[in-house]
């Protein structure tokens, strides 16, 4: 068996992942640096965010009201100190970013650009146009080449983690362009493999997307936090899922019902009750215009379209140049996708899985339970985010606390030996899974992958979506033990080793059920209504017994089971949540 070692691997070449490399190799030049990733970074999620990144930087603005906004927005559940060291770390990042060439938009007198996003009081999302993720992942990536040390793995998929005397010593995984099995031995291991949005159907995620990073850990032993916090972005395209960006209602788009009605000032979107106008309206926070979508859906005031239910966005009344400048991407999106022209036509949108509040359980340092295992970006969980991430805090974030974990893993490895050889046979038995118990399976079962990930995705969009209920979430748990039972009798067509791509899909498709599983169980377990988690059976916030994380694991026996560990609150004691003063 082939095998490379390294002092710190990254997992994932995402902008967590290329922002935590740069932090090992600034901390201390001398490590050796492995970034494995199974889409060439380029590739990886990060390229398609679209509406910015936040950060505090007019004189108008404060720390402190993004930090408010940041745990209002997350309806109470938000760790306050990582809050704090967030916001005080963010606008560093991005002159950083800026230093390092990312063409951020700007003011016609020079200065750094700002939009208004939703649940924002203040103008603090930087952008690049409406491209700002491909600007940052290209700036990244270009600068994780001017340091040596940095070796990647490009398209290997991590299938295993390597674990021994209860410390992390590295990865398997498969290289997808020979099926070759590597031992990837590290001192320590960060994951930054992303979300999981393709758990759900509708998705503005990448395919790629199917939760790598939290199987791996929560196989390992490692509970996954918060994962009922499930975000939708009010507006995707139907059937395709893709975003079309919230700079689009921050530029003054409107959401209008099927009789042109701007429909969200009949809805509760948090604004302070003695407001006789909602003001924040199409800026108003994501989970509540999502849960306003569904409103209009049983009023029967949406649209019928061949894709489902949508309602419009109507950016008409902004103009061509407007557009043009600031929204190009968008015009692009919509006449290859839905061959309309936003200038003159209404855009057909709907809700759609957008982001992973929930994730790998770490602490500021990005360090998991298990000593030697450290996690990044939208994979992790520290959490930032509550119950509600505020839209463009998680570009910001990905940043801040991916160099924070890139320097904490460098400390550690520095501090550690070399992984013990005995672990080697833990690879080896892995490849003989891949090799033998996989691709040299019986085809006999006859069951299709397809159809497993099929009826996963439907379990959970009818199960776990916008409004659940602890009927519904019971019956979702008994379906993917079903499905799990189904994917034991898989068998894959394609028994070769060269990009054998029904090979990673079924690899992904246990992530899957994992983050299935824990999504359901931990909602399950939350018997109240806070943020994205809307349950109609305890529709009230419940800080009494709530005011918690969700810790999910796995037992021995393969069973999840959820416990609860409070929130962190330093200086905002929890009130009711409202926007747009
Ligand atoms: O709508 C958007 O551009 C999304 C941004 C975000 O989720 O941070």
């Amino acid at each position: 068996m082939d095998v490379v070692s390294h002092d710190v691997l990254l997992v994932g070449g995402g902008g967590a992942g290329l922002r935590a490399a740069i932090a090992v190799a600034e901390q201390n030049p001398g490590l050796r640096i492995g970034v494995l990733s199974k889409v060439y970074p380029m590739r990886s999620h990060t390229v398609s965010a679209e509406g910015g990144a936040a950060a505090v930087i007019g004189d108008d603005d404060s720390l402190d009201d993004h930090a408010y906004d940041t745990i209002s927005g997350g309806d109470w559940l938000c760790d306050q100190d990582a809050v704090e060291f967030f916001v005080e770390e963010a606008p560093r990042e991005m002159l950083r970013m800026e230093r390092w060439g990312c063409p951020w938009s700007r003011n016609p007198d020079g200065t750094i650009a700002t939009r208004s996003f939703g649940g924002m009081k203040n103008d603090r999302t930087w952008f690049a146009a409406d491209k700002t993720g491909f600007h940052l992942l290209h700036t990244l990536f270009q600068t994780t080449l001017s340091y040596p040390p940095i070796q990647r793995h490009d398209e290997w998929f991590a299938t295993r983690l390597l674990v021994e005397g209860g410390r992390c010593h590295g990865v398997v995984a498969i290289e997808v362009a020979t099926g070759k099995v590597h031992a990837v031995l590290a001192r320590a291991v960060i994951l930054c493999t992303g979300g999981a949005g393709a758990v759900f159907p509708f998705s503005t995620n990448a395919g790629i997307k199917t939760g790598d990073g939290m199987g791996l850990a929560y196989r390992a032993g490692v509970p996954l936090k918060d994962m009922e916090f499930v975000q939708y972005h009010p507006t995707g395209l139907p059937f395709t899922g893709i975003l079309i960006t919230e700079a689009a209602r921050a530029e003054g788009g409107w959401l209008v019902n099927e009789d042109g009605y701007r429909y969200l000032q009949d809805y509760d979107l948090g604004e302070p009750r003695d407001e006789p106008v909602k003001r924040s309206m199409e800026l108003g926070p994501r989970d509540r215009l999502s849960q306003a979508f569904e409103g209009e859906r049983e009023k029967g005031r949406t649209i019928e379209g061949p894709y489902g239910e949508v309602v419009h966005l109507d950016l008409r009344h902004l103009g061509e140049e407007v557009i043009d400048q600031k929204l190009p991407f968008v015009r692009e999106l919509c006449r290859k996708y839905e061959k309309i022209d936003p200038v003159e036509e209404l855009i057909p949108v709907r809700p759609v899985v957008h982001y992973m509040m929930g994730g790998i359980h770490v602490d500021m340092d990005g360090a998991t339970p298990l000593a030697g295992l450290y996690a990044a970006g939208e994979t992790a969980c520290i959490n930032i985010n509550g119950a509600n991430r505020l839209g463009s805090n998680s570009l910001t974030a990905l940043l801040v606390f991916g160099a924070r974990a890139g320097r904490a893993a460098a400390e550690f490895a520095q501090g550690s030996s070399d992984p013990p050889r005995s672990v080697l046979a833990q690879a080896l038995e892995e490849e003989e899974r891949l090799h033998r118990g996989v691709l040299g399976r019986s085809t006999k079962g006859g069951e299709r992958l397809a159809s497993v990930r099929k009826d996963l995705l439907q379990t959970m969009e009818e199960r776990a979506g916008i409004f659940r209920d602890g009927e519904g979430l019971q019956t979702g748990l008994s379906q993917v033990a079903e499905l799990r039972g189904r994917y034991a009798e898989v068998a894959l067509d394609d028994r070769s080793l060269t990009f054998n791509t029904e090979l990673t899909h079924y690899l992904e498709l246990e992530n899957l059920l994992d983050v299935g599983e824990t999504i359901l169980r931990s909602a399950l377990e939350r018997t109240e209504s806070r943020g994205a988690h809307q349950r109609t059976d305890h529709s009230e916030r419940d800080d009494q017994d709530f005011l918690a994380h969700s810790l999910c694991y796995r037992e021995e026996d393969g069973a999840s089971r959820v416990e609860f560990e409070p929130v962190t609150i330093t200086r905002w004691s929890p009130e009711e949540r409202h926007y747009g003063d």
